[in-house]
């Protein structure tokens, strides 16, 4: 009897513990869904709204000090919103440059966010660079030296072909993403300039995948690097757990998920940045109520001695 009545006890004290916790749990994924689920994903926003406008870190311990999801290691890095440090660019006018990849970490090629602001224009990259930008906000105008000008909006994207004299100019403000690097030449093949956009990008196979691939730029010899734009909806992951002497920056513009770099699982989020280097393991599954849409740098076509 008396082990009975103790037993009731402890068993009425472990509901109403539990009851508790289910009532905390319960009102702390209200809090969350509100402002982190629902509103950023919510379709009345721009597309690539989150990258410019990112939920920094859950809500909960985004005032934490020295709390940040960033990771910088050997073969890897992760740079979250909350990291980012803007400053002048160098040749650029009215422009703030977040360098998020440069050949410091040990990649061959620089990925960098260009906030434009009114009245900004863009410097020429160094002697034999050729530079890719992607604009995730606002408008720019290219014009190339033919005075040619193209105007440019969210989702479209320029090649600019090594020694290119061109400009991008904006009158209210803009962001970009821009990839630079030094061009691998092969003899008898030179690139062109190209400006187009994803969505008129056609969808290509992916055997043994369930992601949908654009790329960017033509597959073809003269072009040392692609650019690839990935989209899985929620649920869906790599099947193969890539290792490759490729080097990867990858800037996540939708959606979240679990990036696996290493031995390290990451939860990602749209305006993520990722460095990856030759042969790191990778891999990522999305998550989430909506799809996930990357784009990623991939240097391909050169021999790799
Ligand atoms: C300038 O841009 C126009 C339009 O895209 C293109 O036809 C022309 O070839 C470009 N000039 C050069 C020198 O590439």
């Amino acid at each position: 009897m008396q082990t009975f009545t103790a037993y009731s006890t402890r068993a009425s004290i472990l509901v109403s513990i539990s009851l508790s916790l289910l009532k905390v749990a319960v009102s702390v994924e209200g809090i969350c869904s509100a402002t982190s689920i629902f509103d950023a994903d919510s379709n009345s926003y721009p597309l690539y709204w989150k990258v410019t406008n990112p939920t920094l870190s859950p809500s909960h311990l985004q005032d934490l000090p020295g709390f940040t999801r960033s990771v910088y290691k050997r073969d890897h890095a992760l740079i979250t919103p909350e990291s980012h440090v803007f400053s002048p660019i160098p040749e650029w006018t009215n422009t703030l440059g977040a360098f998020l990849i440069t050949p410091a970490m040990g990649s061959h090629f620089v990925m960098y966010l260009a906030k434009m602001e009114d009245n900004s224009r863009s410097g020429l990259p160094p002697y034999d660079v050729e530079r890719f930008i992607f604009v995730l906000q606002g408008t720019v105008t290219l014009t190339n030296m033919s005075g040619i000008s193209h105007k440019l909006t969210v989702d479209s994207f320029a090649y600019l072909p090594p020694n290119f004299e061109h400009s991008l100019k904006c009158d209210a403000s803009a962001t970009l993403a821009v990839f630079e690097r030094r061009y691998a030449s092969l003899e008898n093949h030179v690139t062109e300039q190209i400006v187009a956009s994803t969505e008129k990008q056609p969808l290509l196979e992916t055997p043994g995948e369930v992601f949908e691939l654009r790329k960017l730029l033509p597959t073809t010899a003269p072009y040392d690097f692609n650019i690839h734009i990935m989209d899985f909806q929620p649920g869906e992951f790599l099947n193969v757990k890539e290792v490759h002497y490729n080097q990867h920056g990858l800037l996540l513009l939708e959606g979240q998920g679990i990036y696996r770099l290493g031995d390290s699982w990451y939860p990602v989020q749209a305006g993520d940045a990722i460095w990856m280097a030759p042969f790191v393991p990778q891999w990522y599954a999305a998550l989430g109520k909506t799809r996930t849409r990357y784009l990623l740098y991939k240097d391909v076509n050169r021999n790799p001695l």
